[in-house]
């Protein structure tokens, strides 16, 4: 496996990631309108606001796999997306993803990475919580004006119930 720079070659590949990242929200909340009808297009969108140095991919034998990327803001960035072709998952891909970031954002001499993971994306909490992104910074509530019925309940903070 290797981690390297996006290059324009890896395109179609890239889509499909962010197919299969939006799978994978779809999936959690039982949700299929997320992402709409094309959510291949968010990379293209991404790519354009970013640019090809704060994206890299993930090679397995000649597969591009994985893809991460980092939206930098001052001395902060925030490392979004981060996703794994899901027969790939839980052999180190991700770990060496979010490590190519974390040692950018140092090379840059940035203070901060943060990830904003939806709150029902458990595994993916306990994935960065491993990789060291211990700290809790802010945290978004929401006041829900069309009752979605999706959310479930069961999560605390602040001795308070909140659903995710
Ligand atoms: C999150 C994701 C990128 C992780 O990539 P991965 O290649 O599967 O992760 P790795 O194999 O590198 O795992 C690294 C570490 O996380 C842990 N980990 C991975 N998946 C885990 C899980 N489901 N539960 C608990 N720990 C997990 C591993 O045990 C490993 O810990 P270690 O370093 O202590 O051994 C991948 O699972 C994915 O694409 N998920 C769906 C998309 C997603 O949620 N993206 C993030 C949106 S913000």
């Amino acid at each position: 496996m290797n981690v390297r720079g996006y290059r324009a070659i890896d395109l179609e590949a890239c889509r499909t990631l962010w197919v299969q990242l939006t799978e994978w929200h779809r999936d959690l909340y039982g949700a299929p309108e997320i992402g709409g009808d094309d959510p291949g297009a968010h990379f293209d969108q991404h790519l354009a606001a970013v640019g090809a140095t704060n994206i890299w991919v993930a090679e397995c034998d000649d597969d591009v796999v994985g893809l991460v990327g980092m939206i930098p803001d001052g001395t902060q960035a925030e490392l979004e997306p981060i996703v794994v072709s899901p027969p790939y998952r839980g052999r180190g891909i991700g770990r060496a993803l979010v490590d190519v970031v974390i040692a950018t954002a140092r090379e840059r001499g940035l203070r901060t990475v943060f990830a904003r993971p939806a709150a029902r994306n458990a595994e993916t909490l306990r994935f960065f919580h491993s990789r060291g992104f211990d700290v809790l910074g802010q945290v978004e509530v929401m006041y829900d004006l069309v009752s979605r019925e999706h959310w479930r309940s069961g999560e605390q903070m602040a001795r308070r119930e909140f659903r995710v």
